[in-house]
This record gives structure tokens, sequence and C-alpha cells, in this order.
């Protein structure tokens, strides 16, 4: 059997720099995240681009951001790019290492408004899909709050945008009140009239 090839990787991911790191050629980005970064709050779901629950934000130069989904993305496609996985996305602080060495956790102040409202509307069930309905939404609002839309657009664009993930215990409905909540009820997302 052929030993693995390695490639250096480099990127910034939730704001931190990261590498260069030797990682096998062709690994998983999910991999990467769960096997070499203890960042497993991305899930793997069908594993071949259908369900969403992986993906992670990918930022621009032009200060957007598109979700992308990690279970059939190399993690040398984001070399040099920066990333943002639902770790990154509640605000949270560094808590110190505990007497016993264990790694540094870190310490949720303030969930994201949209994670807050999920849990108001009761918009999951088992979870497992929730981290990538969080990156989809985040996705969304970054672009609404760059490009507001009419209030009447809402709804359907809640549905273009968050339709394409899976969900296996919800009707979805949830999910959408919830993002539509938040896309109403802050000032920015849409335009006046
Ligand atoms: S696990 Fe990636 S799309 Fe389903
Ligand atoms: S809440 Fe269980 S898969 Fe969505």
């Amino acid at each position: 059997m052929s030993p693995l090839t390695t490639k250096p990787l480099q990127l910034t991911i939730n704001g931190q720099a990261v590498g260069p790191v030797d990682v096998p050629e062709g690994l998983p980005m999910i991999a990467f995240l769960h096997e070499y970064q203890n960042l497993t709050g991305s899930r793997l779901g069908c594993g071949i681009g259908e369900c969403r629950a992986c993906v992670v934000l990918v930022d621009d130069e032009a200060g957007g951001s598109k979700e992308m989904r990690t279970c059939i993305t190399g993690a040398h496609y984001f070399a040099g790019k920066r990333v943002r996985t639902i770790e990154g996305i509640a605000d949270a602080a560094q808590a110190a290492a505990d007497t016993s060495g264990a790694a540094q956790q870190r310490k949720v102040i303030a969930l994201a408004p949209v994670q807050q409202k999920y849990l108001e509307h009761f918009s999951f069930q088992c979870g497992y899909c929730t981290p990538g309905f969080v990156i989809g939404a985040t996705a969304l609002l970054e672009r609404l709050a760059k490009a507001p839309i009419a209030k009447s657009d809402v709804e359907k664009t809640i549905s273009e945008s968050l339709g394409t993930h899976l969900c296996r215990c919800t009707g979805y409905v949830r999910y959408f009140s919830a993002v539509k909540d938040v896309i109403l009820n802050t000032p920015g997302y849409t335009t006046k009239g």
C-alpha cells in the first residue's frame, strides 16, 4: 500500500490562523475540522452533498459569505480562505484550561439572534441538522444586511435559501418562522414599505 501523500494547509478558522499543517490530499474538510481541529459541531449527515448538515461559511473579500458543504469539499480547497464554523457563530470567551490540563474550552456568552430564535420557536427536535440551519440562516442574514428585500419577499427568500437543508424530524415550519422573526424584527434586513 502506498503511503498517504500529504500537503501543507494554512487557513483562517473562526478568526484564528491555522497551520501550516500537513494534511492528506483529498481529505474532506469535515474530517479536517473534526479530526485535526477538534471542531466537531458540523454534522456528517448524508456525506454526499444532499443534506447540508455539514456546512461552514466562507468569507469573501467583498465582505460577503457563502455556505460550503464540507463532506464533499476537500480540506485543501479552503487553503488561504477565511472559514467560520458553527463554533464561531455564538459569542464566546476562551475559558482557561482546567487543572487537569484539559484542552481549552469556549464558553458561550451570547447566542447569535438566529440561534436564540430557533430555541424560542422550538425549531428543532434531535438537533442534528441545526448547525447547518444556523450556518445557512447566517449566510442569508449577512446577504440581507447588504441587500435588504421587500417584506413581501421574505417568506419566498427563506424557502429558497434554507429549502436546500434537510431535517428528518421537523416540518421546517418552525425553522422558517424563526428566521422570519429575526428578519422582520431586525432593522436593515427589509426595505421600507
Ligand atoms: S453531510 Fe454534507 S451535505 Fe450531507
Ligand atoms: S431536528 Fe432532527 S434532523 Fe432536524
